[in-house]
């Protein structure tokens, strides 16, 4: 069973129950060699600290030494390892050496036999330069073997491969197939040629492809991938493990790896790393090392810099900067920033994964930046939610001051909004910013390099544009001084009725729960209570009640009961609800929160970090709290925290 812990687009951490104890994700699983281990095995569990190692079950059983051991003493005991050990079936080996005389079934069993915690299925290895007949065929077949291996895995976990090749409808429709079959991860295959060729922008197709078919609530493995330049992006992507042998295969070659690439020790001048494996050894030294000592030295680097690398991938998700580091680390090779370029074409579908927001601001690294799901979904939400207030001027500042906005042009929209009947907005990267918006994520939570750049000074032109043909207002300019306002005194004829607060309050409503929201919350006597030392809205209260409260770092509500009564009132189910079963509704009436397998439906709009209504099947208020998941994952998971409960509603 595997567990959502935090998820931030598709990227999440994870915990995987094997039988050998629970397995954290992202990981990395170096491959063990069990001919030939260039690290040993406990080495790689009490130095290195690594919970998961993967072997090959088809070299162990091809060597009647090996076999009798891992079926007399079993895979743990003979290979030194305390901890999950994933196998492999035979694939690679049938796929780089010729047919190999191993049945599905036989290796299935042997993988159980022998004690194996993942056991994978016979696949069969898609090829890039495969017709798709070809392709089509040995996916049939790997489908039929893993609903083969799926009745005889016992208590062992099943890897099921998704394979289809550079084929996204062969991926999609592959893993669509899988999802129905009793499978507990699921490995991406045949990538392993993509990944030699540097061919970044097909790997990203094919992940992307394949996770639309899967089902959110089984981890997905990227077969082959162990070099630390691709585990941000492919973690980015909703790869929770990995596993490679590049390690000892790079070291062989003495090359060192980095997040940055390989360098060959040939052409190095120098050594510049401190891990536990190269400190204290010169660049000399190493150079005149015998072979084996030589290797040996580098493999263990590669491992310290994978380590690191995985270490380093968990941590930005868990901060929520998984975006910026990937971004970063598709900088270190051409063919990574394609496929970084590439992602603008599946933006769509990372826009359903995009929290509401995040801890971290959102940093701008280069142009890319721009095809990042946080500037869909602001212009998606600013498009079809936003509703303009009914002034009869508008007037633009550009976004040459610090944020939020309103702070700094205090002085002009004074001035205006005395005379006037004027709104305001900021000409931002992001488009068309209302002023009453400019606390949300990731308005006020962003930045951006100064010039800007042509791309983004494009992106947000268009943006402009396309409000242009939208807006109410009689009169709209650039702020420009005293132009500005002689054009202003020569065409206004309307008093001002411009209210900042309450136009915050709508606007913000309307953005995050939906148009119509904000009217609802301000139908009655509305008091807006301020911090004093920040002059931000704390509390909103409708009628003496409290009904809403904006939080300081990103400028969205939470709900209080009486909100949420409010927008039940004003969105029919299932719009913003959870519906939860019956022997829930105590626990969560009492303030606890809510789990996957008490989750009956859900909003099909719901996204991460969004506030929300716990319910019961009719419609009665159970609790208020925050989505940790979408509607997909809360049906598909079996365990874990669908919604983090705030407050429990006691019954009337
Ligand atoms: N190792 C690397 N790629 C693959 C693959 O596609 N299938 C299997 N079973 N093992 C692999
Ligand atoms: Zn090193």
């Amino acid at each position: 069973m595997f567990e959502l812990i935090r998820r931030d687009g598709l990227a999440r951490t994870g915990k995987l129950s094997t039988p050998h104890g629970i397995l954290e994700t992202p990981a990395l699983l170096p491959v063990v060699n069990p001919k030939l281990s260039t690290v040993p095995p406990r080495e790689l569990y009490d130095i290195f600290g690594f919970k998961a190692i993967i072997t090959n079950s088809y070299i162990i059983r091809s060597d009647e030494k090996l076999k009798e051991r891992a079926l007399n003493e079993g895979l743990h005991q003979m290979l030194d390892y305390p901890s999950v050990i994933m196998t492999d079936s035979g694939t690679f080996q049938s796929h780089m050496y010729g047919e190999v005389e191993v049945k599905n079934e036989d290796i299935v069993n042997f993988q159980r036999e022998i004690g194996s915690d993942i056991g994978t299925v016979l696949d069969i290895f898609t090829e890039p330069e495969w017709s798709e007949d070809k392709t089509s065929h040995a996916v049939d077949v790997t489908i039929d073997r893993t609903g083969e291996a799926a009745k005889l895995k016992g208590d062992m976990l099943l890897a099921g491969v998704v394979q289809g090749s550079i084929y996204q409808n062969l991926r999609e429709n592959c893993a669509k197939r899988m999802a129905l079959l009793d499978v507990d991860v699921h490995p991406i295959g045949g990538v392993v040629p993509l990944m030699e060729q540097y061919r970044f922008s097909d790997l990203v197709n094919v992940i992307i492809s394949s996770k639309k078919g899967l089902d959110p609530s089984r981890p997905v493995h990227l077969f082959g991938a162990g070099h630390p330049m691709v585990f941000a992006l492919a973690a980015l992507l909703g790869c929770d493990m990995f596993d490679s042998a590049s390690y000892a295969k790079f070291a062989r070659t003495d090359r060192f790896m980095f997040p940055e690439g390989t360098a060959g020790l040939q052409d190095m001048k120098g050594l510049h790393c401190n891990c536990p494996a190269c400190s204290g050894h010169s660049y000399d030294e190493i150079t005149k090392m015998k072979p084996a000592e030589r290797t040996a030295l580098i493999a263990r680097h590669n491992l310290w810099a994978s380590k690191c690398e995985i270490e380093r991938v968990k941590r930005a998700i868990l901060e929520g900067d998984i975006w910026e580091l990937a971004e970063r680390r598709c900088r270190a090779h051409p063919a990574l920033l394609s496929a970084l370029r590439t992602l603008e074409k599946h933006k769509d579908f990372l826009e359903q994964y995009e929290p509401l927001s995040r801890d971290n601001s959102l940093l701008y690294t280069g142009i890319e930046t721009l095809n990042r799901p946080s500037f869909l979904r602001y212009s998606k939400r600013f498009f079809s939610r936003y509703e303009y207030p009914a002034s009869e001027a508008l007037v633009v500042f550009e976004d040459s001051t610090g944020k939020p906005y309103h702070r700094y042009r205090e002085g002009e929209i004074n001035k205006i909004s005395e005379k006037y009947d004027a709104h305001f907005m900021v000409h931002t990267p992001f488009g068309p910013v209302p002023i009453e918006l400019d606390e949300i994520y990731p308005i006020a939570q962003s930045l951006f390099p100064d010039p800007e750049d042509m791309e983004t000074k494009e992106y947000s032109r268009a943006q402009m544009e396309h409000m242009s043909h939208k807006h109410p207002y009689a009169l709209t300019m650039m702020w420009d001084e005293n132009s500005t306002l002689d054009a202003l005194d020569m065409m206004c004829q309307e008093t001002p009725k411009f209210d900042m607060d309450r136009a915050r309050v709508k606007a913000v409503s309307d953005y995050q729960f939906g148009t119509g929201a904000g009217n609802a919350f301000l139908d009655g006597e509305v008091s807006i209570i301020k911090s004093k030392s920040t002059g931000k809205i704390r509390n909103v209260l409708l009628n003496g009640q409290h009904i809403l409260s904006m939080r300081a770092n990103d400028g969205f509500f939470t709900l209080r009961p009486e909100g949420a009564h409010i927008l039940m009132k004003t969105f029919p189910a299932p719009k913003l609800r959870v519906v939860v079963n019956d022997d829930a509704i105590p626990f969560n009436r009492e303030g606890k929160n809510v789990f996957c397998s008490f989750v009956e439906d859900c909003d099909k709009d719901i996204k991460l970090m969004d506030e929300i209504m716990v319910v019961d099947s009719s419609d009665n208020l159970i609790a208020i709290g925050r989505a940790m998941m979408i509607r997909e994952e809360m049906l598909s998971f079996q365990t874990g925290i669908a919604v983090k409960v705030r407050e429990g509603i006691k019954e009337a």
